[in-house]
């Protein structure tokens, strides 16, 4: 009677098949691996700047100027859209009106937002009076300082 499932006579067919497969891996002389450590070592020591670089570039452009564009284009949009001026057609956010009147600084910007000047409403936390300012909600000092340099910026690369 043959026993084709006793252990005695599947082991040692286990046993070669793993044999065949780790010598299919290649083999590689003593002066090719030291080659490829040196390869690998290279690698990671390239790897961690890169990763910095990276990082660094992708802060930039999802951290800063988005969110600088984000509150002009939920605040002053409506009114300024392409730096323009539905309201007062004299005092467009463009180079030549800025200087005209005056509001070519970041300063004098950042007032005008703080506190509002004529039909424009004020956007800064302590705008008063009431009536000057905006109903809805208001700007921190710092997004008024940053909305300030972006208006400048825009104006100077000509919206
Ligand atoms: C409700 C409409 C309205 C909104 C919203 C508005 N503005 Fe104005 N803005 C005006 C008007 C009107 C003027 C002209 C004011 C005047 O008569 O002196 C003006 C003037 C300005 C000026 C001066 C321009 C110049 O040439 O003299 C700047 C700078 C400015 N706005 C920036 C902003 C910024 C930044 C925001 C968003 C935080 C904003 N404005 C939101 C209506 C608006």
């Amino acid at each position: 009677m043959v026993t084709t499932s006793s252990p005695f006579t599947r082991s040692p067919t286990v046993a070669r098949s793993t044999w065949t497969k780790r010598s299919a891996l290649p083999q590689y002389s003593p002066r090719e691996h030291q080659e490829r450590q040196q390869e690998r070592q290279q690698e990671r020591q390239q790897a961690l700047p890169m990763a910095l670089v990276t990082a660094a570039a992708v802060s930039l452009c999802f951290t800063a100027s988005p969110s600088l564009a984000d509150t002009f284009e939920s605040k002053c949009i409506g009114c300024h859209a392409g730096g323009g001026n539905i309201v007062e057609r004299s005092a467009t956010l463009s180079l030549p009106d800025l200087e005209r009147n005056g509001v070519d600084t970041v300063e004098r910007i950042f007032d005008i937002v703080y506190g509002g000047r004529g039909k424009m409403p004020g956007f800064g936390l302590d705008c008063a009076p009431k009536g000057a300012c905006t109903f809805g909600p208001r700007l921190s000092d710092e997004e008024v300082q940053e909305v300030s340099e972006y208006v400048l910026n825009q104006a100077r690369l000509g919206w």
